[in-house]
């Protein structure tokens, strides 16, 4: 399959630029600026990055353009159009105050292929440090802004190479996702043969290839990435893949019910295990945040360990891990790669090979996939919901009358959720990113009927948000939160007075533990 490769030079948006290029249609790989896979004949374009480093440092990242110039189109965003410049003859010098925001093209090369379709006036979004001052010799600028001459270039005469300062992925940049079809699809010239039916098959059968008839363990957690994982090896292999989910007592009202039903529904083999007493005497009297979530991490693994060691025959243990959990050019300075795996430890102890068909894919694209699946949308468009589950929603110590109390509120705002219509014809459930209830140590006064209450508060939760690293509060409607408040109170036994959390991320977590 035709692959464009980004380099990475350290920049924040690399991931961007990745998700940018997969909405195109076109599979790409994110790789360390100096791990070029040379020897891969799938290589269609390279789009060097942006980076937090000057190329005038003396430790600047530096790049072996042989191999590259002449033999691919390439495509230098901030950092990377500038390392061009530098590195062929061309000169970049700090200015004296950091660009930062919107700019608009002032002037531009219409003729150019890389602007097809782009107007003068059209908004971009700079974030830079240095400026190329000089380009190299037969080098020749095709747009420009107020302030930054050298907005975007191109090389020698009809030579595929280009560099803009602005960074055409992020959001702000209006005319970014253009400017990138015009070089992944325009240039490089791809087919756009990335869809979600061609990963589905594609992956069936890679799957079919490496496992053949052993035997796949693999733990579901109720979300998108482990139930879309099952769904694709149950299609690969069938019967030979068998799930273990795990009940901690600490998930949302019925959930282990539902979901069970759901993946059976799905013809899964699912072994359901209720180690909610486990967990409650674990738990019970711990009140910091990160105890409880040593407890139940550790808790987890020691009860899927002890289901999956009756699995004799297994040789592969799957995992829902997915792109942006292993890109390990995010940190090209070489350090620790983030550890994720729930169930880390494990693969080792069992002799147990590891299986993630999902690895490639960022969260929309497996969203797309499990539509494919034809797997319903209610697990699908699921919202994120944290591994220790309500445990890091109960401020203070957890008891089993604590997460009740919390289920039920939990229900009733998530159920409304689900029912109330917005105006485009949706629910707000898929307006938000994420919801839930939060349990607050703290007791106020009331009254109900005739009488004074002193009882819980609980603090109702959503945000808004694309990947949870920043969020906002949802703006729900007054009447919907009216709603939810009352039935909290009159169903809720305990719970005497419901608020609601403005608090954008950061400062504040989405979580409250
Ligand atoms: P915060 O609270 O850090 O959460 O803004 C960001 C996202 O991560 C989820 N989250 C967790 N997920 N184990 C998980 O599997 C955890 O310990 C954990 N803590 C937070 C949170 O629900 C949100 O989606």
């Amino acid at each position: 399959m035709q692959k464009i490769i980004i380099l990475d030079f350290g920049s924040q948006t690399t991931q961007l630029i990745g998700r940018r290029v997969r909405e195109l249609d076109t599979f790409c790989e994110i790789l360390p600026y100096n791990k070029f896979p040379h020897d891969d004949p799938d290589v269609i374009g390279v789009i060097l990055s942006g980076s937090p480093l000057s190329v005038n440092q003396a430790d600047a990242f530096c790049l072996q353009f042989d191999g590259l110039r002449g033999k691919y189109p390439l495509l230098g965003i901030c950092y990377g159009a500038q390392l061009m410049a530098d590195t062929f003859g061309g000169k970049v010098e700090s200015s004296d105050t950091r660009e930062y925001g919107r700019a608009n093209l002032t002037e531009i090369d219409a003729t150019d292929p890389l602007l097809k379709g782009i107007d003068v006036g059209a908004q971009v979004w700079m974030s830079h440090g240095d400026t190329i001052t000089v380009l190299p010799e037969g080098f020749r600028t095709i747009a420009s802004t107020p302030t930054v001459h050298q907005a975007a270039y191109r090389g020698i005469g009809e030579e595929k190479l280009w560099g803009v300062q602005f960074h055409p992925e992020v959001f702000h940049t209006l005319c970014g996702k253009q400017l990138l079809e015009n070089f992944v699809v325009g240039i490089c010239g791809s087919r756009k043969d990335w869809s979600a039916a061609h990963f589905v098959d594609t992956t069936i059968e890679e799957l079919r290839r490496q496992v053949g008839n052993d035997r796949v363990i693999l733990g579901l957690s109720g979300g998108v990435d482990s139930s879309v994982t099952a769904v694709l090896l149950h299609r690969a292999i069938g019967d030979k893949l068998t799930c273990i989910f795990v009940d901690h007592g600490l998930l949302r009202k019925d959930e282990f019910s539902d979901v069970m039903g759901l993946y059976e529904g799905l013809g899964l083999n699912v072994i359901g295990v209720d180690a909610s007493q486990k967990f409650y005497s674990e738990l019970a009297g711990v009140t910091d945040p990160e105890r409880k979530r040593k407890i139940i991490g550790k808790g987890f693994i020691d009860v899927f360990e002890a289901e999956a060691q009756k699995i004799t025959d297994a040789r592969w243990l799957a995992q829902g891990t997915i792109y942006p959990d292993r890109i390990e050019s995010m940190n090209i300075t070489g350090k620790v790669i983030k550890s994720h795996h729930n169930v880390g430890g494990l693969p080792e102890k069992m002799n147990l090979k590891i299986c993630e068909p999902l690895r490639w894919l960022f969260k929309d694209e497996v969203r797309r996939v499990g539509r494919q699946l034809g797997i319903p949308e209610r697990l699908i468009g699921r919202h994120p919901f944290p591994g220790p589950g309500l445990a890091v929603r109960i401020l203070g110590d957890i008891t089993p009358e604590k997460v009740h109390v919390l289920q039920e509120a939990d229900d009733i705002f998530i159920r409304g959720l689900r029912e109330w219509q917005t105006e485009d014809g949706d629910v707000l459930y898929n307006k938000v990113w994420q919801a839930g209830v939060v349990l607050l140590p703290v007791q106020s006064v009331g009254v109900m009927g005739d009488e004074r209450t002193y009882e819980q508060a609980v603090a109702l939760r959503a945000v808004t948000s694309t990947d949870a690293m920043t969020a906002d509060w949802a703006h729900l409607p007054y009447d919907f939160m009216a709603k939810v408040s009352n039935e909290i109170i009159n169903k809720v036994r305990g719970v005497n007075r419901v608020c609601y959390d403005i608090s954008s991320k950061p400062p504040a977590t989405i979580e409250w533990e």
